[in-house]
């Protein structure tokens, strides 16, 4: 029965071209539940038995920076009860898989104006942070009350006060300085954005980061999207040229025309 095959199988991935960095859009958690007469929080905790498994494939499949956009600013503006559980969702998730990171090398980490979150949670994302810090194979980010233009004007006020305090000079500043002001700035920009549920917007999320990244949109619900969806998704970014604005012909001559960068 085709259920029994193994998504590695179904999606055979070239390990050369792996993409370093995945981030990912988890969206329709809530219409996936109300499809099926449930209330939407329902749909929040289908989504995180996808995170779990998500997590899992990519850890197997040998990603190096898995970032999962969990929580944005805007979403702070819905109800009160939503935003409860969405909490209590993560810190459960944070609690049962701590185990699990620690036995696979997994360093967590979490990005966002984090100080807005309920106090219990920043104590339990800092405590997971911690246990797991030596985490060396792969770097699980959660986006939580994240945006990106927040994150962005936020590095440009860091900036303008290193100018004005004479730490900087105007012309230093270039890519790579403003990057290293991002909350971001220890990791690789992502090679692969993927955004579940039929939106095709990035909704506020690593502008900055995705200047050249491969978009992949799928009509999948993120409780829907377990691991073959995800095989799926690496398996079609290996099937793309990455140009970064060069021409095929200059690709090819570099010996590096699909795939990540090297
Ligand atoms: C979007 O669905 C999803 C969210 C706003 C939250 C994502 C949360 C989880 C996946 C579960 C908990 C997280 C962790 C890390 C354990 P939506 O509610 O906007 O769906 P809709 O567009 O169908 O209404």
């Amino acid at each position: 029965m085709s259920a029994e095959i193994p998504p590695e199988s179904r999606y055979p991935l070239d390990n050369n071209r792996l993409p370093r960095h995945v981030a990912i859009i988890m969206d329709g958690n809530g219409r996936w539940a109300q499809r099926q007469g449930l209330r939407r929080v329902r749909g929040h905790a289908a989504g995180a038995e996808s995170v779990r498994l998500v997590v899992r494939q990519a850890r197997k499949v040998g990603i190096s920076f898995l970032t999962l956009y969990a929580f944005s600013e805007e979403n702070w503006q819905r109800p009160g009860a939503e935003i409860r559980v969405l909490m209590a969702l993560l810190s459960r998730y944070l609690q049962r898989e701590l185990k699990e990171m620690q036995d696979n090398q997994i360093a967590f980490q979490a990005i966002g104006n984090l100080s807005r979150l309920p106090q219990d949670v920043q104590e339990e994302l800092a405590k997971t942070a911690a246990a797991t810090a030596a985490g060396a194979q792969m770097v699980l980010t959660l986006a939580l009350s994240y945006g990106a233009r927040s994150e962005i004007v936020a590095a440009a006020q860091a900036i303008a006060r290193a100018v004005k305090d004479g730490r900087l000079s105007p012309e230093d500043i270039d890519h790579d300085l403003f990057a290293r002001h991002l909350f971001t700035a220890d990791m690789p920009d992502p090679d692969l954005l993927i955004r579940t549920s039929g939106e095709f917007r990035l909704s506020n999320f690593l502008l900055w980061q995705s200047a050249y990244t491969e978009l992949y949109f799928t009509d999948t619900l993120w409780p829907d999207f377990r691991e073959e969806e995800f095989m799926k998704a690496v398996w079609e970014y290996q099937q793309r040229e990455r140009r970064y604005g060069l021409t095929q012909e200059q690709i090819a001559a570099q010996g590096a025309s699909r795939g990540p960068r090297t």
